[in-house]
């Protein structure tokens, strides 16, 4: 008889964030992405801080975390290049092409994420989806370029809204704007980044396609999956 132990979402992120640490490698820095999953990455990180040079992170919420459980914080600057970039993912298809941005941390997500040789994405299995578009795709803007890039969108059958917190617009760690964009159908995610990343005023689109996964390691009921893309 097979038994199914189910899991909440957030035992699930514990499960995938600890798992990570498999691929963290002793000596050296390692990058750290944003957001609820990630968190749980950092948390089991502090427990191996001493056999790590450091961290390159995504945002500031993840660089007060780092520093909070002591292990160090150094400028993405600073270095040439990553053995390994930890992050999350609001979707992920099978190829390993995803959509990031719900924490508003894209952009440095995308930077951090150029530097390392492979991305290993944490997801619990709510993420997995055939093809990417459910989500509504955060959008990073230079605030004056909101309206022009929103009916830039909406041209093409889909509908961005401005991100707001606390009735205000939602200001970036960049200082910048979030559109989320509704409606989508992403059917060729590396020509649709391409596209989307020229339009003037737009700081970064959150697909990451010519930057995806190598590796998903995913939350399921039956344990964690290791996806290789
Ligand atoms: C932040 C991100 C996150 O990786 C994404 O939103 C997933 O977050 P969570 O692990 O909380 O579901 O892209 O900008």
């Amino acid at each position: 008889m097979t038994t199914t132990t189910s899991l909440t979402q957030d035992e699930l992120k514990t499960l995938v964030g600890q798992a990570a640490l498999q691929y963290v490698v002793p000596g050296e820095i390692v990058g750290v992405g944003t957001g609820s999953t990630v968190n749980k990455f950092i948390d089991a990180l502090a427990s191996i801080k001493d056999q790590i040079k450091g961290a390159v992170s995504s945002s500031v919420a993840s660089t007060e975390r780092l520093q909070a459980l002591g292990i160090t914080v150094f400028d993405a600057n600073a270095v040439e290049s990553l053995s390994v970039y930890i992050d999350g993912a609001d979707e992920i298809d099978g190829k390993g092409h995803m959509v990031k941005g719900g924490g508003a941390a894209l952009t440095r997500e995308k930077i951090v994420a150029a530097l390392a040789q492979r991305f290993v994405c944490i997801a619990d299995e709510s993420k997995l989806v055939s093809a990417l578009g459910r989500f509504p795709l955060p959008v990073e803007v230079i605030p004056i370029a909101a309206n022009h890039v929103a009916r830039r969108f909406a041209a093409m059958g889909a509908q961005a809204n401005l991100r707001l917190a606390n009735g205000l617009p939602m200001v970036t760690d960049n200082g910048q704007h979030i559109l989320d964009v509704k409606g989508l159908t992403i059917a060729d995610p590396l020509a649709f980044e391409s596209e989307i990343n020229q339009w003037p005023g737009v700081v970064t689109v959150g697909v990451f396609a010519h930057q995806k996964a190598s590796v998903c390691l995913l939350g399921t009921a039956q344990g964690v999956k290791t996806l290789v893309f």
